[in-house]
């Protein structure tokens, strides 16, 4: 079987108040309209159509760097004159002797066996139409069947009777069709409707009266053909997409404290014995190792860990590369450029950038370690500084192995300290230190014996 996919994503979306077309909003980190076209490649489409109008520019710009959609066929819609008419816009690229799945741009989470079986169907029957049987019917097409059980047309509820609005079963929006019917079919619309528009639906009363039985292929799963139509839809079909994400984690060997409360916007590979704790946000690429542990309340972007890593609440990982058996945090901000070896350390309230920190390192209090590398076996101590920018440029600071930078020093770079060196505690660093010096740069303490405090005046 031959497949085309047409892809509805002309509308206007007005009510998601946005400056963004809808079809680009995302649900688990990715656009609506990709979820969409990845359920259409995974349906082995030998063409895919999308039909753009409002915003159309913003949409295709969207695409047009990433090599995966370089196939997709850009049509478009100037006017938008209903769904038919939308589908009349991509026909003439439709070939005649293949099967045209029609997919709407905001039902992001189609399933695609169930497109398959769809596809299936209206190779037989001519036309087939994916339903659901629900309690909320209100403002979606319902499902005419005759006596005997056969679907014959579709109503939209602005032109239903009142008896037509009780029926619960209603269109999914999603349809498949013979293409070379659909293409007569098409012909056969018209606007004498209540919104005067080409229905796509009308198509199932004018196949119906040449003869076709049409087929419906009912979904029990209502997420499945949920549209979206304004924020609190997409909000909660990202909860349930991100619910489903979870019971899969936790279903595969993933400890989930709450699957109601972990989000994962992006692609996540994950090891063997991982413990999630609650509100745990990934974002973009990350890949986890074997025994890692993450605390309540962490964000992790782009970023590898390794085996047996532990991080702890409230840390913030952007872009870092973390070896194997670190510890993370609580409240430490890990940003870009960030590479830990094993067995590193990073404590509370310290803040990394293009740093990398050697095997059993330690950063355990209140630091900022930015442009920084880092040895072996180094201690630094609370309330170190990189001092790594003087206004205008960046520059580097060096510690290497066994060195042991006492509290509270600020490291003015570009400066190296040596192996196995120290710098006294509260000390502005400036020059390098030696391999195994001590490195001081702060005023003596001097003590005055005898001492008077002031003492309060009395007021008159
Ligand atoms: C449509 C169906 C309805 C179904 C519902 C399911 C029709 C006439 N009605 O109604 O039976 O229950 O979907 O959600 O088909 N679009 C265009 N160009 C247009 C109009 C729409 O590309 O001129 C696109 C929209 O961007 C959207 C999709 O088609 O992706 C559906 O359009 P929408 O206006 O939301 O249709 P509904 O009125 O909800
Ligand atoms: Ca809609």
């Amino acid at each position: 079987m031959n497949i085309e996919v047409v892809v509805l994503a002309a509308g206007k979306g007005t009510r998601m108040y946005s400056q963004k077309p809808k079809v680009l909003h995302e649900l688990g980190g990715l656009p609506m309209l990709t979820h969409v076209l990845r359920a259409a490649q995974s349906l082995d489409a030998q063409n895919i159509h999308v039909v753009t109008g409002y915003q159309s520019a913003m949409v295709r710009e969207h695409y047009a760097a990433d090599s995966d959609f370089d196939a997709i066929n850009w049509v478009e819609q100037a006017e938008q004159l209903g769904t038919g008419h939308a589908v009349m816009q991509a026909a003439p690229h439709l070939k005649d002797d293949s099967v045209a799945v029609v997919l709407y741009a905001d039902v992001p989470l189609v399933n695609t066996t169930h497109l398959m079986e769809l596809a299936t169907l209206a190779e037989e029957h001519g036309i087939a139409v994916l339903t659901l049987d629900t309690d909320q019917p209100h403002g979606l097409g319902r499902i005419i069947r005759d006596p005997a059980g056969h679907m014959v047309a579709i109503v939209e509820e602005k032109d239903a009777s009142p008896e037509q609005r009780r029926i619960t079963e209603i269109n999914t929006g999603i349809m498949a069709f013979n293409t070379r019917l659909l293409k007569s079919w098409l012909t056969g619309l018209n606007t004498g409707n209540a919104q005067g528009e080409y229905y796509l639906t009308d198509t199932v009363a004018i196949a119906t009266a040449e003869g076709n039985q049409v087929a419906a292929l009912q979904t029990q799963d209502k997420d499945e053909v949920q549209g979206v139509n304004n924020r609190l839809q997409l909000a909660e079909l990202e909860r349930a997409w991100q619910l489903r994400h979870a019971r899969t984690l936790a279903l595969q060997g993933v400890t989930v404290m709450d699957p109601a409360r972990l989000d994962i916007r992006g692609p996540l590979q994950i090891g063997r014995d991982v413990t999630l704790d609650v509100n745990v946000i990934f974002e973009g690429h990350n890949t986890l190792g074997n025994n890692v542990r993450i605390g309540p309340n962490v964000t992790i972007i782009d970023s590898t860990i390794a085996d047996d890593t532990v991080i702890l609440a409230n840390s913030h990982i952007e872009r870092a590369t973390i070896g194997d058996s670190c510890t993370i945090g609580p409240f430490a901000r890990l940003r870009p450029g960030t590479i830990l070896n094993r067995s590193a350390k990073i404590g509370n309230f310290v803040e990394t950038k293009k740093a990398s920190i050697g095997e059993a390192s330690k950063v355990n209090h209140l630091s900022y370690i930015g442009d920084a590398e880092i040895g072996d076996n180094v201690n630094v101590g609370a309330g170190t500084i990189t001092c790594n920018y003087d206004g205008i440029n960046k520059f580097k600071t060096i510690i290497k192995d066994g060195a042991f930078i006492g509290s509270n020093t600020a490291l003015v770079a570009p400066v190296s300290i040596g192996i196995d060196a120290t710098t006294g505690a509260g000390s502005v660093i400036t020059s390098d230190v030696p391999d195994r010096d001590l490195g001081v740069a702060r005023g003596r303490q001097k003590n005055i014996s005898g001492w008077q405090r002031p003492t309060k005046k009395l007021k008159d």
